[in-house]
């Protein structure tokens, strides 16, 4: 099984070059899936529904959401809870009595005989929201599974430290197929398999604007360092050089052991 994973897609930019470079790889790669995650496709905050709308259009198997998801809650909310929605949010979210939370934190997608489960974690280091512990969410939702019911398992890890990945990754290693990073939108060169069989890279980068501060005009930013005061406004990077950047997985799925790992990463011509 084969699998072609795009991170963040980042704004208006990317939304417009997802719609060139996603079948040009998916002719050259064969993927069996494809998963994008959309947390900052609407102006580099969470999508509205109409954008959510365009990139499954595109094909794509499983979209995935991090800490800006609630950005623009009424509006992905229907989308969100429509049947076989295909969107899913982290799973470690609270989740108790008096608070349900909208949406899935997992999924398990079927095409050419072949069955993928992909679930999505939010880190608890430096992150602003509050979540459960991620290693036992993860234990927690491989137990409630019958292993049976999925050729391979794809982990989705937002998080900011690199130590917190890694840890998650050995913590897995040898239970799930892939574990990869998101949110720093910046790409490690550590792609590689693990002791075990569990394919591993601490983030795949993000997809959008080049020359830019996470996206971000540095015009815009400049003075939130340069004065330590938060209040001027961030402008999203809307023109210039664009990156491509993604991770090409096989996995046996006979076995659901990582077979190979890849990242894609080039300038659009
Ligand atoms: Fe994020
Ligand atoms: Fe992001």
């Amino acid at each position: 099984m084969k699998v072609l994973i795009f991170w963040d897609v980042y704004g208006r930019l990317w939304r417009k070059a997802m719609k060139e470079n996603i079948p040009e790889l998916k002719k050259k790669y064969n993927p069996d899936f494809t998963i994008v995650n959309i947390e900052n496709a609407t102006s580099g905050r969470g999508p509205v529904a109409e954008h959510a709308e365009f990139i499954e259009s595109l094909w794509v198997d499983v979209m995935t959401w991090g800490d800006h998801i609630f950005d623009n809650a009424p509006s992905i909310k229907t989308f969100f809870e429509k049947k076989d929605c295909t969107l899913i949010r982290p799973a470690n979210f609270y989740e108790n009595s008096s608070f349900k939370q909208v949406g899935k934190g997992y999924i398990i997608v079927e095409k050419n005989w072949k069955r993928l489960l992909v679930f999505q974690l939010l880190g608890e280091v430096f992150m602003s929201h509050k979540v459960l512990n991620p290693f036992l969410k993860a234990q927690e939702i491989l137990d409630s599974l019958d292993p049976k019911s999925y050729d391979a398992v794809i982990v989705d890890f937002h998080r900011e430290t690199t130590a917190e990945i890694y840890g998650l990754a050995h913590f897995l290693d040898s239970k799930v197929s892939v574990v990869y990073g998101t949110h720093t939108h910046i790409q490690t060169n550590d792609a590689h398999i693990l002791a075990g069989w569990t394919g591993l890279i601490g983030d795949v980068w993000m997809n959008g604007p080049f020359d830019w501060v996470i996206g971000a005009e540095f015009s815009s930013v400049k003075k939130r360092f340069l004065s330590g005061i938060q209040r001027w406004k961030i402008e999203q990077k809307t023109s210039g050089r664009y990156k491509v950047n993604a991770l090409i997985v096989e996995i046996d799925e006979i076995t659901k052991k990582c077979i190979s790992i890849e990242n894609i990463s080039y300038l659009q011509k």
